[in-house]
């Protein structure tokens, strides 16, 4: 039975499953990865799972099938699998804003399966296929050149303006999957508020062969309708004898609010609607993934939303311990509330997932990153840690020392494809190469004792050698993940997100927060509106500190 989102409340300390494993620590804490690998010739096939087309090996955690078990006791007194239920049958989990929250619909089979999903009257499914073909029939049209500019030249850029889930999904993906795009169209982002990024993009394009898609969920977030007026007005001043009328082979919305849309000058024949129950970081699998689809073409858009909906399937349906999702949170959740780690790095060893760690920040952390609970009360124990990372290698040159030899212990999710898009030599292996060492670095570390053997065999002096050690010795013992897949593909690429969209969920549940609204992001907007109206207008020194103050009066001063 799925559970109504009010009779939820923060994870207390003294739940019993939650002392359960803080016992458990306490008795454990001693267990090196060391010991739990040499004890146990199996550890890897225990404490791995293959679904939805991803692999995924946690044997590199402190854990043992004891901990395991202990956390899936208290996902089951957390609900989660009830809970999980509810979001699927779109129940309004997201009870600040009163919303169902329902992604996994927006790549669900067509046509459905089983009963409708209705929502305030809606039928959910019908609405969803019906926006699909719009984005379809657009795409073929500027694909196939029938979609044109103005004066009759084929569309050759597109320039995706939006910001945060607006933003980092299309972009993310268009990067990850530009093995699959077609030839004739580069894609452009512009979300930041600062003129030099819609500057340096509006540099390289040709008015007459360049389509703007406008996203934004609202249609009122001030960075991207900044950067659609400007846009706007270089297009008009910059096509040669274009009209305001010629504007509408150029710019395409996709938003929930068509009064916006028709206020900003665009047809709502041209917006591609989605609806209030997909949140902003949630939407690429919604018509803000129209970019997507333009890149890669439609049919490849519907291999990247029914690679979600395997892992949708997989996370539905699975029980606890054999749950993909399930597992990675639960992982999580050992190293942040039991283990202590502060902040989670994503690695993934493959240069198109270069954005992939930034779509995560959004997707954890403005998802998790909460301090009360569903019922108002304030959490008691950690919630969201912090996610960041960058490619492998290249983060090997930059961070890594810290991760192997700094104070703090930071857990790692390594992500991988086994085979290559490109077919330069020798490349795969190498990457693969470094991905594995750096986990089982990590791991076994190496020993005052080890060190000491290799400088001796180095020919090294015992004096030498004891001013060294301390320096050469890694401590081990450093937890991390690794998921895998074959290639990356739209199939593969699409579950991979929603492994981390129904990661988030079950963490969610389990700390007993929403993690599907995002009020901590409105006081900045508030004070900035107010303090932008300052810098351009009359100061109000009053309503601010003298640090404040002191920042304006220098801004007004060169602006
Ligand atoms: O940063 C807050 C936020 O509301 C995000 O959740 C959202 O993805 C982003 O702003 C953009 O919002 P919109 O799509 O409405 O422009």
């Amino acid at each position: 039975m799925p559970t109504t989102a009010h009779d939820i409340s923060s994870l207390k300390p003294d739940s019993p499953a939650f002392i359960a494993l803080q016992k458990h620590h306490a008795a454990t804490t001693k267990q090196t990865l060391r010991d739990l690998f040499s004890a146990d010739s199996q550890r890897f096939t225990t404490f791995s799972i293959e679904a939805a087309g991803l692999f995924l090996d946690y044997a590199k955690n402190t854990l043992t099938t004891d901990t395991m078990s202990l956390l899936y006791d208290l996902a089951r007194e957390r609900k989660v699998e009830q809970r999980r239920e509810a979001m699927f049958i779109g129940e309004k989990i997201n009870t600040t804003e009163q919303r169902a929250v329902l992604h996994t619909a927006l790549r669900a089979p067509w046509p459905p399966v089983g009963a409708p999903l209705v929502i305030d009257g809606q039928d959910v499914n019908a609405d969803v296929h019906a926006v699909l073909e719009q984005v379809a029939k657009f795409t073929e049209a500027v694909r196939s050149e029938s979609w044109r500019g103005y004066n009759g030249k084929p569309i050759t850029d597109i320039v995706n303006i939006g910001i945060g889930g607006s933003d980092l999904g299309p972009k993310m993906v268009c990067q990850a999957l530009r093995p699959f795009q077609h030839a004739r169209l580069t894609m452009h982002f512009v979300s930041n508020v600062d003129g030099h990024d819609l500057d340096a993009v509006l540099s390289q394009v040709n008015p007459a062969s360049t389509l703007f898609v406008i996203a934004s969920k609202t249609f009122t977030t001030m960075e991207t309708m900044m950067n659609a007026h400007s846009a706007r007005t270089w297009f008009l001043q910059h096509a040669d004898g274009a009209q305001e009328s010629d504007l509408a082979h150029h710019f395409v919305a996709v938003s929930t609010n068509t009064e916006g849309v028709k206020a900003f000058g665009i047809d709502p024949q041209n917006m591609f609607p989605f609806w209030d129950w997909v949140g902003g970081r949630y939407s690429v699998w919604a018509s803000i993934g129209l970019s997507v689809a333009l890149a890669i073409g439609f049919t490849q858009f519907t291999e990247f939303l029914a690679g979600a909906h395997a892992m949708d399937t997989h996370f539905r349906t699975a029980p606890l311990a054999q749950n993909m999702p399930v597992i990675l949170a639960l992982v999580g959740i050992w190293q942040r509330n039991f283990c202590g780690s502060a902040s989670l790095s994503i690695a993934p060893y493959h240069q198109d997932l270069g954005n992939f760690p930034s779509y995560l920040q959004q997707l954890e952390m403005e998802s998790n990153g909460k301090r009360v609970a569903i019922d108002g009360s304030p959490v008691e124990i950690k919630t969201c840690p912090v996610i960041w990372g960058n490619v492998g290698t290249n983060g090997q040159h930059a961070y890594f020392q810290l991760l192997h030899q700094g104070t703090d212990i930071t857990p790692v999710d390594f992500i991988a494809a086994l085979t290559a898009s490109h077919h330069l030599p020798g490349h795969q292996a190498a990457l693969l190469a470094n991905c594995f060492a750096q986990s089982e670095a990590f791991m076994r570390g190496k020993t005052p004792d080890e060190v000491r053997a290799e400088m001796q065999s180095k020919g090294l002096s015992e004096a030498e050698i004891d001013a060294l050690l301390p320096h050469r010795t890694f401590p081990g013992n450093r937890p991390s993940n690794t998921i895998l897949m074959e290639k990356l593909t739209p199939a593969s690429l699409g579950s991979l997100i929603a492994l981390y969209e129904h990661k988030v969920f079950v963490q969610g549940v389990i700390w007993g927060i929403n993690s599907f609204d995002q009020w901590g992001v409105e006081l900045g907007k508030v004070l900035a509106t107010h303090i932008r109206d300052e810098l351009i207008g009359q100061p109000s020194p009053d309503q601010h500190d003298s640090s404040t103050n002191g920042l304006i009066a220098r801004a007004r001063a060169a602006l």
